[in-house]
């Protein structure tokens, strides 16, 4: 079954087309983080135009670049939330308006769901049950995948997401939009010589990461006050083992409550060099398996959407007709 997905919800538009879930035949994503970089974050409306601009070549260069032709699709599958109202509505009508002139199916997929799917089109042979922590900008959780399309939420946080928090302590160090993978590239010639409080709550299945970015204020202030500079590498290094580690130890400890063997890891903050070892490592450890999809099925792409969709499909999941709406928060898929 060759399935086209369309994904839209923030500043990336992407089209891929994906063969029974697993084979990746194209995957294009036209980013729009120059655009929002010289205003420090996605501003909505901006990243609502430009999408509008590039969906329709997107999808084209999808299909180009699979070898195949419009009619070759089989379904249509597209992100319907969460994220950016005016953004995701730009990738439905797309779909809707391919699904109603090729006459077959349109699915709608959850973004968040969509990331873990990323795992599949990685590794060929991960099947459910598995446990998967999943981090980006909107989201930290750790769930339970107990089929293709079902999945109940074990741990998440209470306040800002990890990727939040990462893009907030990096525009408070000045580092230019998105702030995750600066931070990243700094840390790895910092040493973590700056103990930052861990965003834990007391209740294992409770996450809070607004502190951790106050912390971060806090430090930097107290070093301006004393006439000093932060040592860039040394806070990024630090913040991201105060942000990552409590969250490796209680995806192991969950895995071993539950007692399943296989960890897999999702989501943009997934792309992050530190979580990835720091997880692998854990897992290893405790003689888990662990999966990680490469950093460019971790970040925004269509090629997850498209995997999950034809899993939607088969368990009749979000199958959708013209009326399929929008929606913000992604409701209704975990
Ligand atoms: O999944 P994603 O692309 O979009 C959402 O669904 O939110 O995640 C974006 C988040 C941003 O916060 C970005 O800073 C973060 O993922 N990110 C990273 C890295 N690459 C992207 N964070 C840490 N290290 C990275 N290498
Ligand atoms: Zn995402």
């Amino acid at each position: 079954m060759i399935v086209l997905g369309i994904e839209s919800s923030c500043d990336e538009t992407a089209a891929s087309v994906v063969e029974d879930g697993r084979i990746v035949k194209s995957n294009i994503i036209a980013s729009q983080i120059e655009i929002h970089r010289r205003f420090g974050g996605v501003v909505p409306e901006v990243a609502s135009r430009n999408h509008t601009m590039a969906i329709v070549e997107t999808i084209e260069r999808a299909l180009d670049e699979a070898g195949l032709r419009k009619q070759d699709l089989d379904a249509v599958a597209v992100t319907k939330g969460g994220g950016l109202i005016g953004a995701l509505l730009v990738g439905v009508s797309a779909a809707k308006a391919l699904a109603y002139a090729l006459s077959i199916p349109l699915i709608a997929v959850n973004h968040t769901m969509g990331h873990i799917a990323a795992n599949y089109l990685a590794y060929p042979e991960l099947e459910p049950p598995y446990l998967c922590l999943v981090v980006s900008g909107g989201h930290t959780v750790i769930v339970r995948a107990e089929t293709y399309t079902r999945h109940s939420v074990i741990a998440s946080t209470v306040d800002d997401a990890i990727g939040e928090a990462f893009d907030k302590a990096a525009r408070k160090l000045g580092l230019p939009y998105p702030g995750g993978p600066e931070i990243d590239r700094l840390a790895q010639r910092g040493t973590p010589s700056i103990a930052f409080p861990k965003p834990q709550t007391g209740d294992p299945s409770k996450f809070s990461y607004s502190g951790l970015k106050t912390a971060v204020v806090n430090y930097l202030h107290r070093l301006e006050q004393n006439g000093e500079k932060p040592d860039l590498p040394d806070v990024c290094a630090s913040f991201e083992r105060a942000a990552c580690d409590p969250l490796v130890l209680a995806t192991v400890r969950a895995a071993e409550a539950y007692g399943i063997e296989r960890v897999a890891l999702a989501g943009g903050v997934a792309a992050n060099t530190y979580l990835r070892s720091a997880l692998g490592e854990s897992c290893a450890k405790r003689g888990l398996s662990f999966f990680v999809p490469p950093p460019i099925l971790c970040t925004d792409n269509a090629a997850m959407i498209a995997s999950l969709g034809y899993y939607n499909y088969r368990d009749g999941v979000g199958l959708s007709d013209l009326t399929l709406n929008a929606s913000s928060t992604g409701e209704g898929f975990f």
